[in-house]
């Protein structure tokens, strides 16, 4: 049996444990941390690495824990074991049983010496040797994510993203799942990716944010993990076609709660990175220490002061505009903290923003742009609650009113100051992961050259 579920008489269900989780052989990581020496252990995984020579077999092998050597010398197994090890090659699958000893020259400090050495699955040439171009690389991406950096990545995100839902438990935000196919432009016409929907036209989701905005009037507090599209043409560092979006609303908060909610939250989500996978960050090139710090609050900066320092620098950047890679990368490079840079010109932001009363041709927004260079991991603001200035703008953007009606009864029906923001979550992974490129925080890119494999 591999699980199941029984009533007890409490009428609670209790769920009976997994027997396949609850008794594998131990992690190689286990072996290694707590070595049991002059035991028997049994370990599975893949070989990483392997040389013969004559009688004697040294194979490094990998599970998603760490590396061991294993020895496989001739007469200490049967033969033909010994032959299977020999012929074996790397990425190989193997069962691996023996005896731990100490070998300060292997990884770890400890080796197993084989006395079964089972082969489950045997291995073509590896198409990845040690210098190959990136193009090689990303067309054998499925194979790839099986090395060290692409597994320490994975694990460091998943941290991120948990150290988030601990978080938002914590802080009462119910999570929800908005659509993905949908016929509102939530970002502008210009990135959607439109599809024939049987007889009529939809777009890939930009953006949860007008569902959620749906959702809060039962809920208060939201959040959304999901796919976001971008048909993005541009081949830039930190665009992606397809990335996963953190998105949150809340009821009853202006624009200040909002950045307050962020920066908790995007701490909340490094110092989780921090505490479980610091080894996993020191092998990515990231010193652990330079993230302790990344703690509330963050610093404010609107958007008018931001252009006068780039003028200062030597830009020539006009007031209006938005800002660009090159122009946040300036931002924040000498930076150790995230920045936000609020009260961006209404004409440079999306329609759903909130004017702000007291600085009139602004809107009471925040981007959340990350240290180093980084740049921007959050996009944010307080949503416009007045249904004739919502209306007003869709209509001087050209934008039917027909596929807005339900986004324009949330105002007809019992409105609510409201706000909420999109985390990019490759972007903060780039970022804390010190990424040259997105496409490394994501297993499987996807970009305006790439959605093979
Ligand atoms: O700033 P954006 O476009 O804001 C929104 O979509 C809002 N509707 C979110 C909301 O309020 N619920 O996108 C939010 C974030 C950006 O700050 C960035 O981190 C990420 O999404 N992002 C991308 N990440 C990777 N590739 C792309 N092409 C991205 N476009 C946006
Ligand atoms: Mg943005």
């Amino acid at each position: 049996m591999l699980s199941g579920g029984s009533f007890t008489e409490s009428n609670k269900i209790e769920v009976t444990p997994c027997s396949v989780l609850m008794s594998p052989p131990r992690m190689i990581g286990q072996v290694l941390s707590a070595p049991r020496i002059g035991e028997e252990e049994t370990i599975r995984g893949w070989i990483y690495r392997t040389r013969s020579s004559g009688a004697i077999i040294f194979a490094v092998v990998r599970d998603s824990s760490g590396i061991i050597q294993v020895t496989i010398k001739k007469g200490n197994l049967p033969e033909e074991q010994f032959e299977a090890a020999k012929a074996a090659a790397i990425e190989s699958s193997v069962i691996v049983t023996g005896k731990v000893q100490e070998d300060k020259r292997a990884p770890g400090g400890f080796e197993l010496r084989a006395s079964i050495f089972t082969v489950v699955g045997t291995a073509d040439p590896f198409p990845i040797t040690e210098y190959q171009s990136e193009e090689l690389l990303l067309d054998n991406r499925h194979l790839w994510i099986r090395s060290r950096e692409q597994t320490a990545l994975m694990k460091v995100k998943a941290s991120i993203l948990e150290g988030a839902r601990e978080w938002l438990k914590r802080n009462e935000f119910t999570e929800v799942t908005p659509p993905i196919l949908t016929t509102n432009a939530c970002e502008g016409g210009v990135t959607l990716f439109k599809l024939k929907y049987f007889d009529r036209e939809a777009y890939l989701s930009q953006s949860a944010q007008m569902y959620l905005e749906a959702l809060i009037f039962s809920l208060d507090r939201v959040y959304s993990l999901t796919p976001s599209f971008r048909a993005e043409k541009s081949r830039t560092t930190r665009h992606l076609t397809e990335y996963w979006h953190l998105e949150l609303e809340e009821a009853w908060v202006d624009n200040a709660g909002n950045m307050e909610i962020q920066e908790n939250l995007v701490s909340a989500m490094v110092q989780k990175a921090l505490q479980d996978r610091s080894e996993e960050l020191k092998l990515l090139g990231r010193d652990p220490e330079a993230l302790k710090e990344v703690l509330p609050p963050f610093k404010r900066l609107r958007y008018s002061q931001v252009i006068d320092s780039l003028r200062s620098q030597g830009f020539e950047i006009s007031y209006g505009c938005d800002l660009g890679a090159v122009e946040e990368r300036t931002l924040t490079a000498s930076e150790t903290l995230p920045v936000f840079v609020t009260n961006f010109p209404r004409a440079c932001k999306a329609f759903y923003m909130k004017d702000d009363p007291d600085d009139s041709d602004t809107v009471k927004c925040a981007d959340l742009l990350a240290p180093e260079g980084y740049g921007e991991i959050i996009g944010g603001s307080e949503r416009e609650t007045d249904l004739g200035k919502l209306k007003a703008r869709l209509e001087a953007q050209n934008i039917p009113l027909d596929a807005y009606q339900w986004y324009l009864d949330l105002r007809r029906f019992g409105s609510v100051p409201h706000s909420g923001f999109g985390l990019g979550v490759e972007r903060i992974v780039r970022w804390v992961c010190k990424l040259e490129h997105i496409r490394d925080a994501v297993p499987f890119p996807r970009t305006v050259a790439r959605v093979y494999p």
